[in-house]
C-alpha cells in the first residue's frame, strides 16, 4: 500500500474511537472516510456495536450497506450526534475546502444535522490559506455557463465546469461542479462563502465554515487528533 493510502486508513481507523453505542452517526464521501466506515462495519459485526448511519453520498451507502451499518434516513430522525467526513484542506481555524469527490451539498447537510463533525485526513491537507485545492461549487444545470462566467467574475481567477473525459461529472442530486482556481488566497472563507451563495444558480459551495471540531490528522509520525478549541468537543 502507498504510504498516503496508509495514512488514509489510519486517520479513518482511528476517528472511529468517537463513535459510541447508541449513536446516530453521519458517513463521510471519499477515500480517507471510507476506512472509517469499514471500521465501523467491522465493529458492528466483531465488537456489538449498535449504531444507525446516515451516509452523504450513493457511494457511501453503497459501501455502508456492503460492510452491514444499518442506514436510516436523515429527515426521519432528529439530528445526528457526529459526522466523521474527509476534507481536500482546512486551516489553522479548522475551515474546510470541500466537495473533491462533488458530495459537497449532501455532506454539509449533513453536518448541519449533526452535534460534531471529525474530519480525517492525512497530513497533505493541512494549509495555511484555503485554496490551493480548486474550490467545488455545485450548481444547477440551467444555464450553467453563465453561473461559471458569473463565478469567475465574483472570484477573478478560472472556473471550469468538472470533467470526467468529456461528460460533465453529474451529482447525486442532478447538479453540475464548478471548480474554482483561486490559489491559496482564500483568507476569508466565510466573506466568500456569503457572496458565492449570492449567485443564482449555485446550490452550494465547498467551504465548510465553523462546522469542523476536530481533525483526526495521520502523518510521518502517528495519527494526532486536534481538537478545535472554540468547537463543541473542546
Ligand atoms: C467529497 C469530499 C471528500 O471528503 C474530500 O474530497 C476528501 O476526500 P479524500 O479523503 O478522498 O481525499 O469532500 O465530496
Amino acid at each position: 500500500m502507498a504510504d498516503v493510502e496508509q495514512l488514509k486508513k489510519e486517520a479513518g481507523i482511528a476517528a472511529c474511537s468517537f463513535v459510541k453505542t447508541g449513536m446516530k452517526v453521519g458517513l463521510g464521501t471519499g477515500s480517507t472516510v471510507k476506512h472509517t466506515v469499514i471500521e465501523l462495519g467491522r465493529m458492528i459485526a466483531e465488537e456489538g456495536l449498535d449504531i444507525v448511519g446516515v451516509p452523504t453520498s450513493l457511494a457511501t451507502e453503497k459501501l455502508a450497506i456492503e460492510v452491514g451499518i444499518p442506514l436510516v434516513k436523515l429527515s426521519s430522525i432528529d439530528g445526528l450526534d457526529i459526522v466523521i467526513d474527509g476534507a481536500d484542506e482546512y486551516d489553522p481555524k479548522f475551515q474546510l475546502i470541500k466537495g473533491g469527490g462533488a458530495a459537497l451539498l449532501r455532506e454539509k447537510i449533513v453536518v448541519q444535522e449533526s452535534s460534531a463533525m471529525v474530519v480525517v485526513a492525512d497530513d497533505r491537507k493541512r494549509v495555511d490559506v484555503l485554496g490551493a485545492f480548486p474550490l467545488p461549487i455545485e450548481i444547477t444545470p440551467f444555464s450553467s455557463s453563465a453561473t461559471i462566467r458569473a463565478l469567475g467574475r465574483l472570484l477573478d481567477c478560472r472556473v471550469n465546469c468538472r470533467m470526467a473525459g468529456d461528460n460533465a461529472v453529474v451529482t447525486d442530486n442532478g447538479n453540475l461542479i464548478a471548480d474554482a482556481h483561486c490559489g491559496p488566497t482564500i483568507s476569508n472563507p466565510e466573506k466568500m462563502e456569503a457572496e458565492i451563495l449570492n449567485i443564482a444558480g449555485v446550490v452550494q459551495v465547498g467551504l465548510f465554515n465553523n462546522m469542523c471540531d476536530a481533525v483526526v490528522l495521520a502523518g510521518a509520525n502517528g495519527v494526532e487528533t486536534h481538537i478545535n478549541q472554540v468547537g463543541r468537543l473542546a
